[in-house]
């Protein structure tokens, strides 16, 4: 790519940045004209808590900065790049990040930087795709190099400043780019240079603005966290009281200022085992005790003793008055004959719905249906501007729409992590809390190729089982971000002591991702897949044969079908 020339200054560096409340307030003013919506779910958070806000440019890393803030104990939201500095200060941020994108600042259609937002009144950092739009608005150079620089680099600091103070002038980052900041803007102070990186770090004090060019929300930046935490509590002055566990309260406060009506509303949740709507189900128990009815619905589909676990967890240790439906011969019946996946889904899909709502006729007067939808399904449905969103996740059996319930989602400010970690100072069971994901239709959709009977369900849970154990005792289940089993329709040949035998095949997946969008298999050790292997086909007769399917995702997908 060409250097290009330096951009035309566009802020004055002698022009009196605007005080942040007053900015703020003229930008969330404009916002109401425009019409704000109405509360998301997160205001009471906002309240409670000092925010920074994270504009997404498209960053492969952009939820993780927001996690990251989050973890330095102060609450985050992740925009999308194009909400409109109108919708950042309604949130009142003591800052705001822009985030790394896949784009080159100088190709058609790269996402601008509005220069609004450096105009808030706040500090801005950007990081990587951040950084370089901020050099080129401010007048920086910023141009392609002849070199990407990819993976590790090494940063030796210039001079510390305020954003990377406290840090060595020799330490390792992780760094993502082929566009480079060659000249800092004028008024800035570079503080830092990589093998390809001539400016890798800026800051002017005086206008708030601070850029990074590499990443500190991954763990090869070692010292990532505390440039995060510079600019957190030194450069926003933050303080970093929020927790995971701090939303307990005040979410219980905001249901029952909902629900504490006259007179007083019912609720009902439906409970699939996971971690989701069993910690939605919780708060919810905790703000309005009996006035909660959960319904778990067993198809029959489950794993093995995961129905026992539910009904236990919540019945006999926290008292929740609980409707459990045995509904596997109904589920059963409808699946017979049925081998196509998307059909198994859509019958599963249809069959749960009416066994929720035959249910939830049964109770009276019920005005909420609590979901445990999270911030992710917020970012993924419109990015958190305020679109009000049902949870269509197949977990809870895809709840229709026209369900006439006012939605309680308890859970729309946390990320799956933060919700664990709800889970475990609720006190729900370690097996609940750490429940790998497991899709709405269950083993249904891992009898491949073939018909959801019960007695080659029966195979696969059993081996299910084992291989579930067998990782436990391994001490591997919490780094898999799925294990499980899969029955084709298929049987091998074998030989079993004289004997010859013609026998089931089970095919072992197990897999590390952070969204399940990717995936890689995972290296199981050799001794434990041997152990695995030989407890299946000696304790379940109908197995001849165990495979291990190393096929990463892309190109496979996670489930089979
Ligand atoms: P794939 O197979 O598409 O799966 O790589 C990605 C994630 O989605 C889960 N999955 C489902 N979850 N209903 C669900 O609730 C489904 O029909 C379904 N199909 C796949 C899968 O287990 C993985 O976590």
């Amino acid at each position: 790519m060409p250097a290009v020339a330096a951009q035309p200054w566009e802020w004055p560096i002698s022009g009196a940045s605007p005080s942040a409340a007053g900015a703020l307030d003229a930008l969330e003013a404009s916002a109401e004209v425009r019409g704000a919506p109405a509360d998301d779910g997160l205001e009471a958070v906002r309240a409670a808590t000092d925010e920074v806000v994270v504009l997404d440019y498209g960053g492969q890393y952009s939820q993780l900065i927001a996690r990251r803030v989050r973890e330095c104990g102060v609450f985050s939201e992740l925009l999308p790049h194009h909400v409109g500095a109108a919708e950042v200060a309604r949130r009142r941020p003591k800052g705001v990040i822009l985030s790394g994108g896949p784009a080159s600042v100088y190709a058609d259609g790269a996402p601008p930087l509005e220069p609004a937002l450096l105009e808030l009144g706040v500090p801005v950092l950007g990081i990587c795709y951040g950084m370089q739009l901020i050099a080129l608005k401010l007048g920086g150079r910023v141009r392609g190099a002849e070199v990407g620089e990819f993976g590790r680099s090494q940063l030796t600091v210039s001079e510390p400043g305020r954003l990377l103070a406290g840090t060595p002038a020799e330490q390792t980052c992780w760094m993502s780019h082929r566009d480079t900041v060659f000249a800092a803007p004028p008024g800035f102070v570079p503080l830092a240079a990589s093998t390809a990186s001539p400016v890798a770090a800026f800051e002017s004090v005086e206008r708030q603005v601070y850029g990074i060019q590499f990443h500190p929300e991954v763990v090869h930046t070692p010292y990532g966290q505390q440039v995060l935490t510079n600019f957190l509590t030194d450069i926003c002055g933050c303080e970093q009281g929020w927790s995971a566990a701090s939303v307990i309260e005040d979410q219980i406060a905001r249901i029952r200022a909902q629900m504490d009506t006259d007179p007083p509303a019912r609720a009902i949740c439906g409970l699939s085992g996971g971690v989701d709507s069993s910690v939605a189900a919780l708060l919810v128990h905790r703000a309005i005790g009996d006035r909660l009815t959960c319904v778990f619905v067993d198809h029959g589909l489950m794993r093995k003793n995961e129905g026992a676990q539910v009904i236990e967890a919540f019945r006999d240790q926290f008292e929740v008055p609980l409707v459990a439906v045995d509904a596997e011969d109904r589920f059963l019946t409808k699946l017979k004959g049925v081998s196509d996946p998307e059909t198994k889904r859509k019958i599963i899909g249809a069959e749960f719905i009416r066994v929720f709502e035959e249910e939830a006729a049964r109770l009276d007067d019920v005005d909420f249906l609590v979901q445990g939808t999270l911030y992710s399904d917020v970012i993924e449905s419109g990015g958190g501007t305020g679109a009000a969103t049902i949870k269509s996740h197949h977990n809870v059996g895809g709840l229709p729409e026209d369900l006439q319930f006012e939605l309680v989602e308890p859970l729309r400010a946390l990320f799956k992590d933060e919700v664990r970690a709800v889970g475990a100072e609720l006190g729900l069971p370690e097996r609940l809390v750490w429940r790998q994901p497991f899709p709405g239709p269950g083993l249904a959709i891992r009898v491949v190729g073939g018909q959801a009977t019960k007695e080659r369900l029966d195979i696969l849970r059993e081996a299910d089982a084992i291989l579930q154990e067998e990782i436990r005792r391994a001490g591997l289940y919490r780094d898999l971000w799925q294990s499980f089993c899969v029955l084709p329709d298929i049987r091998t040949v074998g030989v079993q002591g004289d004997e010859r035998t013609y026998g089931n095949v089970i095919a072992i997946r197990a897999v590390t991702s952070d969204d399940a969008m990717t995936a890689d298999w995972a290296r199981l050790p050799y001794d434990l897949l041997e152990q695995i292997a030989s407890r299946m086909i000696n304790e379940i007769r109908p197995v001849g044969r165990v495979v291990l399917d190393i096929t990463s995702k892309p190109p496979g997908t996670i489930e089979w079908e």
